[in-house]
């Protein structure tokens, strides 16, 4: 089939050979962390999307919040990284990682010797998470970030960025999305501050905006991409009033600082309720740089998509998890593999690379 999602596109200094993207999925296989060789041969054998975009993973000892999650901190992190980027190198793909710092979405059980749970405020999130230890676990009450946390915290992305570069990635998409910490920061049911991090629209968009600014500054606009999820409800987050104003505002920030693109994330495929169609077409309308779509597309749907400028690119998601050569697939017509829910986050081959 030719179509536009298969042809070559230019997204910022890179040449895409074509339209589809990998996105992040967290598929929990790093024990101790660790990138490795299952997940070198997991990534190197999904080359043929334009772009791969990396399972989340953390800046920091204490964004580490899920078992099994990959960090971005360490030397032994970074080399770990560099055998998975120059796999998919060699195999003609490019490679983003996505930093993702859980905030209060963790349990001390998940997290490193040393690390804390910290978050804008001292505010649960609701329900349950899988610890190796002792199974489901209720979400503890983090402790609200202090000026000095706030300032590591984003001096921490930026960091990671730059041993993004030295692990010999193609950028760096920041996790602004699902209720992690950034997203922490946007949303009135996790961020209750009184302080300029909190309160009005440009208070609460300040975290996402100055964690940008200071990975542009280690990295280049050129290389920075950030993921954001309007109205999800993921992990406890709240749609309030302000919701489409807040969303606005961070677009004109990001425009600001010339960020690559954006993600926005929309599950209503997966369950959740409808991303405002008003909003996605006003953020498609006001952002200057790339725009990814996602969220339950096949090949007739996102060439139309394209077609229509809805977006630049596509990303696909669980056909990925099933079907490492989903690219194949998509141009051929041929059947997919349906992925099996309860291997998504067990560690090991099963569910990971025995498709
Ligand atoms: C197992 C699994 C893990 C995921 N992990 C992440 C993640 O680490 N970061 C992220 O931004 N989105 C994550 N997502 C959301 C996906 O990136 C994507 O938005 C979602 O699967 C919808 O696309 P699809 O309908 O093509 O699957 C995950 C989804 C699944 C199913």
């Amino acid at each position: 089939m030719s179509s536009t999602l298969f042809t070559p596109t230019q997204f910022g200094s890179l040449s895409l050979k074509n339209r589809i993207v990998m996105a992040p999925l967290t598929r929990s296989r790093a024990i101790g962390n660790l990138p490795n060789a299952l997940m070198e041969q997991y990534y190197r054998w999904r080359a043929e999307a334009g772009l791969i975009i990396t399972e989340g993973t953390s800046p920091s000892p204490n964004g580490l919040g899920y078992a099994r999650i990959p960090g971005l901190f360490s030397d032994e992190q970074v080399q770990g990284w560099r055998r998975v980027t120059d796999g998919v190198h060699q195999d003609g793909g490019r490679i983003f990682v996505q930093l993702m710092h859980t905030g209060r979405v963790s349990h001390p059980a998940n997290l490193p010797v040393g690390a804390e749970i910290i978050a804008p405020s001292a505010v649960a999130a609701p329900g349950e998470m899988w610890t190796d230890s002792t199974g489901m676990q209720p979400h503890p009450v983090p402790r609200a970030m202090s000026e000095a946390d706030i300032a590591q915290s984003i001096a921490e992305y930026a960091a990671s960025a730059k041993l993004a570069m030295q692990a010999g990635f193609d950028g760096v998409k920041l996790h602004g999305a699902n209720g992690y910490l950034i997203d922490q920061f946007l949303n009135t049911a996790s961020n209750q501050r009184t302080d300029r991090w909190g309160g009005t629209v440009d208070n609460r968009i300040r975290f996402a905006v100055e964690v940008a600014k200071a990975t542009v500054a280690a990295i280049g606009a050129e290389r920075v991409g950030m993921r954001i999820s309007p109205y999800g409800v993921f992990n406890g987050q709240v749609p309030d009033a302000e919701m489409d104003a807040l969303y606005l505002h961070l677009i004109d920030a990001l425009n600001a600082l010339d960020l690559l693109y954006i993600h926005i994330v929309d599950h209503s495929a997966m369950g959740a309720p409808a991303v405002s169609p008003q909003l996605k077409t006003a953020i498609r309308g006001a952002f200057k740089g790339k725009y990814i779509l996602s969220g339950g597309y096949d090949a007739v749907r996102a060439d139309a998509d394209l077609d229509a400028q809805r977006g630049d690119l596509v990303a696909f998601g669980r056909p990925f998890i099933s079907n490492p050569d989903l690219v194949s697939k998509l141009q051929s017509g041929q059947e997919q593999v349906a992925p099996d829910f309860s291997t998504f986050y067990t560690p090991g081959e099963k569910g990971y690379t025995d498709y």
